[in-house]
């Protein structure tokens, strides 16, 4: 078994959703220690913006179609993804190798992958709150991975820039949620 750990805050040490992904693969080692762990930080190396050259290397969508698991953080930054993660998804999405068109429309190709995000939001999106129009991160990556055959689990820490309080509890609350998503 291959775990793919991605990571996309810019925040280190501080950042929340590395804390929250660390934690499920830690998770997720616990139970398979025969795993092997690829990690992929996009901000300490970066993947440039896609280019149509950036087509010719095949090694990120490689490392993605290798992995049984894939496990990402991925903070909410101005509603949506951060430009990292965004540049690591334009080399995964890729036509004939993640999905196709057919004559009944898109068809994924990458099913059989489980993909576990770690999500971190300064405010609260839930459905039928005034922000929640502007959620743009959960959605995206849940429509992005369904495009490509997989149906992505969740793991959220919400509402980290209200007080320091919150962000506790948050992040606590969180950090228990991992520990059922390796049973
Ligand atoms: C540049 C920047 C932009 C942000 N934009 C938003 C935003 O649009 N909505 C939101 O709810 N939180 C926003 N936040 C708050 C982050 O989502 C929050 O700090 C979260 O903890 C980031 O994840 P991290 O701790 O893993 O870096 C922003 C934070 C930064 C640094």
């Amino acid at each position: 078994m291959t775990i793919l750990h991605i990571d996309s805050s810019i925040s280190g040490e501080n950042s929340a959703s590395r804390a929250i992904s660390r934690s499920i693969v830690d998770q997720l080692r616990a139970v398979n220690p025969a795993a092997l762990l690829v990690s992929r930080d996009l901000v300490s190396q970066p993947l440039p913006h896609l280019t149509l050259d950036a087509f010719a290397d095949s090694s990120v969508l490689d490392e993605f179609l290798a992995a049984d698991t894939v496990v990402i953080g991925a903070p909410m930054y101005n509603f949506t993804l951060p430009t990292q993660l965004k540049a690591w998804l334009d080399r995964i999405l890729v036509a004939g190798k993640t999905f196709r068109y057919t004559a009944n429309g898109p068809e994924g190709l990458a099913g059989g992958k489980r993909v576990i995000v770690a999500l971190a939001r300064g405010g609260f999106y839930d459905a039928g709150s005034p922000a929640s129009a502007l959620e743009h991160l959960e959605t995206y990556l849940r429509g992005v991975f369904n495009f490509i055959g997989i149906e992505p689990e969740f793991v959220a820490a919400d509402g980290l820039s209200i007080s320091p309080e919150q962000r506790e509890a948050s992040v606590r609350q969180a950090l228990g949620e991992t520990v059922r998503l390796a049973a």
